[in-house]
């Protein structure tokens, strides 16, 4: 392939690839538009930051290092960045501004580590260009590489190429030189094609040419796009390989752009979901997270947030109106208006409707947590139903135990959390309130109201409720000209009960 401007649209055969000595992310700007503590590239959208996604897309080329230049909030980045990928290296660019000054030090970075100067191909990104995809570097490494450029520059074709670099291109097509917006004259301003940021580059052409460059510009900074025109000067073939999707390439610079990053990200991940047998009844509703795996035939009902390692197993139906961060749904379960964490439902298991999980929560097969209920660090066994109105937190529940409404376990006695521990086929009846630490047997039963104190033996029925008194005539007596005592007046008379509902018929 020596398609001198390849385009990524068209096919190129995947050449034996060498892989790319290193990925440099800049990564050090301040991103004062986003008016944020945060630093811009610390701002997620899809559940992961910014340079979240330019690292998943780096790592998708497999170089043999990858940097990261970092000085604006330094120590907050550096942390960041050393959670998501321990093996990136961290490179502090020094006062010198600009892209240029950024890659350069990179370079010497690592040149020293590897104490020899690095050859083969450099590739360059940012850190705030989330939606590039790593097929999209493999490609422009592929072009890069195939045929044979001291420089391949990634641009796009924009309506609005107001604030980007220009691409210069000579009467024969061949690219001149990057023209940044601020430097271009009216005529350069008409140039639509416009530079991503995005290179790659011989190692060899990229350390001289960035010896020649200086900051003799209008923002006085040193310009790592001037290396195209150096490159060529030098006799190096520089190529522009144009990409035709433009979102690849766009950057968040405030947060009205990360929004609709967010939102196209996320039109394009619950598509993919779809494309991979997964109905979706309303994307535009529906937010998936790029971390988020689901299966096939499972169903994603209107209003539903699926984000962090949440798994999703095929069959299942989630939602309407459910989020769930970091929970894993079994074959065929079913899950019903329902915020939840950190859990596991089994399969075949239902959840719902206004159920709340909290970390820890981990539900058997065929299980059941019914409505209004909220549950914490509880193991409840197979087929087991906590179904109506409850708290059920730090307690360990058997196999097909039905507990009854209102239930709760006090696991809290104020400055310690306990357990409760329930066995198999146990039968609860409303309102009982486990006082923890206590146990309950295999096959018990509690009474209505019981308040649990005591471990309850297998095969025994709690109850704790003192007996129950009726006082003859106490309305009567207390308070002789109620309604409740005419009721009642009513209720023991039969006779005088028919004469008045006759008169009102
Ligand atoms: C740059 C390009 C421009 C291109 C545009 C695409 C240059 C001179 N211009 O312009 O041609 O169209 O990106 O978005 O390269 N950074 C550092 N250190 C610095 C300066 C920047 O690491 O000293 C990082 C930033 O954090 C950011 C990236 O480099 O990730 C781009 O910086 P930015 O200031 O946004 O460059 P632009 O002026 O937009
Ligand atoms: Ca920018």
């Amino acid at each position: 392939m020596s398609n001198h401007d390849g385009s990524i649209a068209a096919a190129h055969p995947q050449e034996a690839q060498a892989a790319p000595a290193a990925v440099i992310v800049l990564a050090a700007g301040a991103g004062t538009r986003m008016k944020s503590r945060t630093p811009k590239i610390l701002h997620a959208i899809g559940g992961l930051s910014m340079v979240g996604h330019a690292l998943h897309a780096a790592r998708g080329v497999n170089p043999r290092e990858l940097a990261v230049v970092v000085r604006h909030e330094r120590d907050r980045v550096a942390e960041h960045v050393a959670v998501l990928d321990a093996d990136a290296v961290l490179v502090d660019q020094d006062d010198v501004p600009g892209t240029g000054r950024a890659v350069q030090v990179a370079l010497e970075a690592l040149d020293a580590r590897a104490q020899e100067q690095l050859t083969g191909t450099i590739v360059v990104t940012y850190g705030d260009v989330p939606l590039l995809t790593p097929e999209t570097l493999t490609e422009l490494v592929a072009v890069h590489q195939g045929d044979g450029n001291a420089v391949s520059v990634l641009t796009a074709v924009l309506d609005d190429p107001t604030g980007y670099g220009r691409i210069q291109r000579h009467d024969d097509g061949t690219v001149v030189a990057i023209v940044e917006h601020k430097d271009a004259s009216p005529q350069q301003h008409a140039i639509r094609e416009v530079n991503s940021g995005i290179y790659a580059f011989d190692a060899a052409v990229l350390r001289d040419a960035l010896t020649h460059v200086d900051t003799a510009n209008a923002q006085g900074e040193m310009y790592l796009t001037d290396v195209v025109a150096i490159a060529r000067a030098g006799g190096g073939r520089v190529a522009a390989v144009v990409l035709a999707d433009r979102w690849q390439v766009e950057g968040a610079n405030d947060r009205v752009q990360l929004s609709a990053l967010g939102a196209e990200l996320n039109r394009r991940v619950v598509e993919g979901w779809m494309r991979a047998g997964v109905t979706v009844v309303d994307p535009a509703t529906t937010w998936i997270d790029s971390t988020v795996v689901l299966e096939e035939d499972v169903t994603l009902l209107p209003n539903t947030q699926l984000h962090g390692g949440t798994r999703i197993a095929r069959d299942a139906v989630v939602g309407p109106d459910t989020t769930l961060t970091d929970v894993a749904v079994g074959e065929a379960a079913h899950v019903v208006r329902t915020h939840g964490s950190g859990s596991r439902i089994g399969a075949g298991a239902s959840v719902g409707p206004f159920t709340y999980l909290r970390p820890g929560t981990v539900l058997g097969e065929e299980g059941k947590i019914g409505a209004f209920y909220e549950t914490k660090n509880v193991t409840i066994g197979r087929g087991s139903k906590l179904s109506h109105l409850g708290y059920a937190g730090d307690a360990e529940i058997g196999e097909y135990t039905n507990i009854g409404c209102g239930n709760i376990t006090a696991n809290y006695d104020g400055v310690n959390k306990h357990r409760t521990t329930i066995g198999s086929h146990v039968r609860t009846s409303s309102n009982t309130v486990f006082v923890a630490p206590v146990a309950v047997g295999d096959g018990a039963y509690t009474g209505a109201g019981a308040i649990v104190r005591q471990d309850v033996p297998a095969g025994s029925l709690a109850l704790s409720v003192a007996p129950q008194r009726n006082i003859d005539g106490w309305v009567a007596e207390k308070r002789p000209d109620s309604a409740a005592a005419a009721a009642a007046t009513r209720s023991t008379t039969p006779e005088s009960t028919t004469t008045e509902e006759s008169t009102h018929a």
